[in-house]
């Protein structure tokens, strides 16, 4: 399973990458405005800073919502750098879009996903990500990760290719759930990726193995 992280803020991105653990990142507007990133010429410089920093994939979300504007802003997206994903939202022009996409070599991740319906129509778009966004579906108090299960089944029997991107991700404990179900990529905070370092057992193991060591020593 590939880790990104789901944040537009370049210290974040940096920590995870040093981590050593780093397969990507994902942005989307609120995360950008979150920064402060705003205007047009801010954004594009904001999505370069980010590309040069990781290796892998980017993904950058159009904000237009009918098809014209999605196509324009996604294939200007897509020529900032090739690690760019456009990221376009499961409504019906953006599902059209999806297709004219993956005709264009261009590469997506389709977002705002919340059934099994909507995972199916976007694999059959040719979308590269899925993004089912397992938190909200917990906030309303349905099971987020269920769906997850239920998109990786659908997609293994029918041969779909589009990889399950598990977002909207809260805890380390929805990284080890969204493992379990069949998740190919899970984007998170990076407070949810450092989180699964913890455990007290280690932290007691660590300080008994330091202070026998210490003990040897001073007897020697
Ligand atoms: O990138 C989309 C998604 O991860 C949003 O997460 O926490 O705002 O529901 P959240």
């Amino acid at each position: 399973m590939k880790f990104f992280i789901d944040t537009a803020n370049i210290d974040q991105i940096k920590e995870a990458k040093d981590l050593g653990v780093l397969d990507g990142v994902t942005t989307n507007p609120s995360l950008m405005a979150k920064e402060g990133i705003s205007g047009d010429k801010a954004v594009i410089k904001h999505y370069e800073k980010i590309c040069n920093l990781v290796d892998g994939d980017v993904s950058a979300e159009v904000i237009a919502t009918d098809f014209e504007g999605i196509i324009k802003e996604g294939i200007a997206l897509s020529k900032l750098a090739p690690n760019i994903v456009v990221k376009v939202p499961m409504i019906k022009d953006g599902v059209k879009a999806l297709k004219y996409f993956y005709d264009n070599d261009i590469r997506t991740n389709c977002t705002l996903v919340f059934s099994a319906g909507q995972a199916i129509l976007a694999a059959k778009a040719g979308a590269n990500y899925l993004s089912p966004f397992v938190g909200r579906i917990d906030d309303i108090s349905w099971d987020g990760m269920q769906l997850v299960s239920e998109i990786a089944e659908i997609y293994a029997i029918q041969g779909f290719e589009t990889e399950i991107l598990a977002a909207s991700i809260r805890s380390s404990k929805h990284i080890v759930e969204a493992a379990k179900a069949g998740a190919d990529v899970v984007t998170c905070p990076l407070s949810a990726i450092l989180g699964l370092l913890n455990h007290p057992l280690t932290d007691i193991g660590l300080e008994k193995f330091l202070a026998d060591h210490a003990k040897a020593k001073a007897k020697k």
